[in-house]
């Protein structure tokens, strides 16, 4: 049941819904995330449940604003206070250390906790509604199901987890992909997953050195959003150079079927059974339409998806990092 998320009655019913602890598709400026009271354990079980993640996999939960960190967090450390006073609201995810007792079923037994605070206005409005109600937050992964692609408007949300949920159309979601994710748990911040917000305006924020996932000799196994088969289409990813790109498409000619292309160089196929789409050149608007430019393949019915490699330039690592995970699962 789709609700139109610009509207009061539409954020009261939400939180009604919230509040007795049912579940609401959520849109944020990243993708659209699939909520339930935090606070709530048999609620949060069925978000597992919905998705068909394996419930030790913690969830972020997202507040209405940094006055609500103090509920989840044990403790602040001072990079991470000047992240969440640089980038809040906004796509940036920051894995503190959690209270003992609070958001357990969330946190997937984990004794840390991921905290966000989306800038989207209508996550926003829903946010400090609940607040007002003594609900400090809402744990929501992204409203797809396990090892899928995010959904980035409330359509795909339907597709995914059917027509009974009650969501929130907020429109197409602005940034595309999800929140960059910093680990705020060790004495230097670790970047666990690449976002919209870039490493150099996190470590400029922080004030500290920003240290990269591989860095760590105890990765965490359970950050499924960065498991390398993860954001997997139904057909097969395959990045390819330009060059290669055009050579395989004249091999194939009009023989070619089933597939699809995503490219900013502009390439020919001689077979009319070949999806061309381009790829936008800025990395920002290349995000935006990323998993929604998958979706359209799969729904098409291609088998393989062909991308064009992606400039190695630091903006583009949150749309390389999901291509290279959704490449690597086929
Ligand atoms: O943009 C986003 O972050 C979206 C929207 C809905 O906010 N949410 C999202 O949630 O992408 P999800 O569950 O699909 O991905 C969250 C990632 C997972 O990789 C999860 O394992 C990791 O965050 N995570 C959450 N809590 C964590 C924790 N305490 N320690 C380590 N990783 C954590
Ligand atoms: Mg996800």
């Amino acid at each position: 049941m789709l609700l139109p998320g610009d509207n009061t009655d539409s954020i009261a019913t939400a939180a009604d819904r919230l509040s007795a602890g049912g579940l609401v598709g959520l849109p944020t400026e990243t993708v659209y995330g699939l909520a339930a009271d935090a606070a709530q354990d048999a609620a949060v079980r069925a978000i597992f449940t919905t998705k068909g993640r394996p419930a030790d996999h913690p969830l972020i939960v997202h507040v209405a604003g940094p006055e609500a960190v103090a509920h989840f967090a044990a403790d602040i450390p001072a990079f991470a206070q000047k992240l969440i006073d640089t980038f809040w609201p906004g796509p940036l995810t920051l894995i503190l250390p959690r209270r003992p007792g609070v958001a357990d079923a969330a946190a997937g037994g984990h004794a840390s906790i991921g905290l966000r605070c989306p800038s989207h206005p209508v996550a926003q409005r829903l946010l400090a509604t609940l607040a007002a109600r003594g609900i400090h937050g809402l744990a929501a992964p992204s409203a797809n199901r396990f090892g899928r692609v995010s959904p980035t408007t409330a359509a795909h949300v339907v597709a995914e987890l059917g027509d009974d949920l009650m969501v929130l159309d907020g429109g197409p979601c602005a940034v595309g992909i999800e929140s960059s994710i910093v680990d705020c748990t060790r004495r230097a911040p670790v970047l666990l997953r690449p976002g919209h917000i870039t490493r150099a305006q996190i470590e400029q924020a922080a004030g500290v050195p920003l240290l990269s996932k591989n860095m760590l000799s105890t990765p965490d196994p359970h950050a499924s959003g960065t498991l390398l088969a993860h954001y997997a289409p139904q057909a097969k990813v395959r990045l390819m150079g330009a060059r290669d790109l055009r050579a395989a498409l004249g091999v194939l000619g009009a023989d070619a079927r089933h597939m699809a292309v995503w490219a900013r160089t502009p390439l020919r196929s001689d077979s009319r059974h070949v999806l061309l789409r381009p790829m936008p050149d800025d990395a920002d608007t290349a995000a935006q339409q990323l998993f929604a430019v998958l979706r359209e393949f799969d729904a098409a019915g291609v088998r393989l998806i062909w991308v064009e490699a992606l400039p190695d330039t630091p903006e583009w690592d949150g749309v390389r990092d999901r291509l290279q995970r959704a490449a690597a699962s086929a």
